[in-house]
């Protein structure tokens, strides 16, 4: 998706579809009034037809409005100008870019970010819009016949900017936006892919894709020989139940001074979990292709962070297997020694998500990270406790947490914090090995970062707990590209690139 900056005058400007929003059924924003004004009053009159009911994401499509050069206006109705924050205003770019796609329009101009939204900066405003519509533009085609009446998606965005706004800060918005979306779109695609085509090895292979050749951003994948020989116990148990070996993929980015100390994202990378021996019920199992997205969101990021060639040091970490039934498959009961030493009892095999993600937050230990934060589609329970609206967060550290929900709620990619006493330990006691790998159906969410605890203790850590927002199930079925937008956000303030 391409984006420009458009500073000239609404009336005259050239594009296939003016976005314009109103409040409450016919209240004019300012973009709105100016227009309205050219048209020597047409909008306003039109609108008390009450064709918009005053509900956010309607949207109204005018052709022939007098006095404009532009060939389309698109009107949308952003309910009450009080009542308009983050949440209204992602809404209102959904509902119109559904609109764009619906038209088959591949240019439009959008006037949207002049609206006043509560806790939004000018720029935020603007990159939101920016993300919106390249993230709309999304399709999933690897292994789909395309229709054949199927349109071509925007390929377009002008942004306009009100003569009182800052252009460079629009210009900075487009641009984060664009690589943002990119890396959000590059986790869906991962995500959306199958289980026999995205495999550990085809992870890999996308993400040594990513390296350049000025070695700022290097790929280096550790085949199970080398992870045996680092003693990922845990690690290999699962994979040993799958035919396609598992890989552990370490993506670099050296953006920041030499002897910076690195962020380090670790992500779930299982391309797909029947449960092993203690295997999962058929019905939506289809859905665990995406026990990967943990792993797709760190590669989207690490593109993101490459692209934007971000003043940090970021390194991605991505340990990736199968986890399916097999003569050599974890048996419940079964006793792994990981790579730190500690012994786990695997009391159930379904828990596998742990178990490859300790190995490979121990292997980090080597970084001598500022911070580690791995992202995982871990657990169900904290689908029961959260819903689907915000990720799980956990960490041994507050000022990580609260520098990730910050940005969480800037991004529209929210986190929601539990806890991680020391009073939740004793359910993950085993008589015969130094942990359990489960800690039964209480505080599942909870548990589950509880044992991953008991790897971060070197450094500063967060989980994000991804299970619920990663994909939307049902008829829209499909991966979201959470958390790389989050991600972002918190890189991008981190160097300083964003205000917080
Ligand atoms: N990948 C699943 C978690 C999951 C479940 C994600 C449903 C999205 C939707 C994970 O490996 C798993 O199976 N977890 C078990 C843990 C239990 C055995 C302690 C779960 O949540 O049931
Ligand atoms: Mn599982
Ligand atoms: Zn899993």
């Amino acid at each position: 998706m391409d984006f420009s900056v458009n500073t000239g005058a609404l009336a005259t400007s050239d594009t296939a579809c003016l976005i314009l929003g109103v409040f409450e059924q016919h209240k004019l924003s300012a973009a709105a009034q100016v227009v309205d004004d050219a048209s020597g009053g047409h909008l306003g009159k039109l609108l008390q037809s009450g064709d918009l009911n005053g509900d956010a994401g309607q949207t109204l499509v005018l052709h022939g409005v007098p006095g404009l050069v532009a060939n389309r206006v698109m009107l949308v109705d952003c309910g009450k100008a009080e009542e308009l924050d983050r949440r209204v205003f992602d809404k209102v770019l959904k509902a119109v870019f559904a609109r764009c796609a619906e038209l088959g329009l591949t240019q439009a101009t959008s006037t949207l970010a002049e609206l006043p939204v509560a806790g939004m900066s000018f720029y935020q405003r603007q990159r939101a819009v920016a993300q919106a519509a390249a993230q709309s533009a999304y399709r999933y085609e690897h292994t789909k016949a395309k229709k054949p009446n199927a349109r071509a998606p925007l390929a377009e965005l002008a942004l306009w900017v009100s003569p009182d706004a800052s252009q460079a800060a629009a210009e900075q918005a487009a641009v984060h936006g664009r690589a943002i979306a990119a890396g959000a779109n590059l986790a869906r695609d991962l995500g959306n892919l199958p289980g026999n085509i995205c495999t550990p090895s085809y992870l890999a292979e996308q993400a040594g894709g990513l390296a350049d050749s000025a070695d700022t951003f290097s790929v280096e994948v550790l085949d199970e020989a080398a992870m045996s020989e680092l003693g990922m116990g845990a690690l290999l148990s699962v994979a040993r139940g799958s035919r396609e070996p598992a890989k552990l993929i370490v993506m670099q980015h050296r953006g920041g001074q030499d002897g910076e100390k690195p962020v380090v994202l670790v992500g779930k990378g299982l391309t797909f979990d029947a449960g092993g021996i203690s295997i999962k019920s058929a019905a939506e199992m289809d859905e665990m292709k995406y026990d990967m997205c943990g792993g797709a969101a760190v590669i989207g990021a690490m593109q993101a962070v490459r692209d934007l060639k971000l003043p940090l040091n970021v390194i991605g970490v991505v340990p990736a297997s199968e986890n399916l039934p097999d003569g050599a498959a974890n048996k419940p009961g079964d006793i792994v020694t990981s790579m730190s030493g500690q012994t786990i009892e695997i009391l159930n095999t379904d828990a596998e998500g742990r178990l490859i993600l300790c190995d490979a937050l121990t292997y980090c230990e080597r970084f001598e990270p500022d911070v580690v934060i791995d992202m995982a589609t871990l657990t169900g329970a904290v689908i029961v406790a959260l819903g689907r609206h915000p990720s799980g967060l956990l960490a041994n550290d507050d000022a990580l947490a609260e520098a990730l929900l910050a940005a969480g709620d800037a991004a529209g990619d929210r986190l929601w914090r539990l806890p991680l006493w020391k009073d939740y330990d004793s359910q993950l006691d085993s008589n015969f090995a130094d942990m359990a790998n489960i800690g039964g159906r209480d505080g599942g969410a909870i548990t589950a970062a509880a044992f991953l605890a008991k790897f971060t203790k070197k450094f500063t850590w967060a989980h994000l707990d991804i299970a619920g927002t990663a994909w939307i199930t049902g008829k829209e079925k499909g991966a979201t590209g959470r958390p790389v937008p989050l991600l972002l956000e918190y890189l991008l303030r981190r160097c300083g690139q964003v205000s917080e």
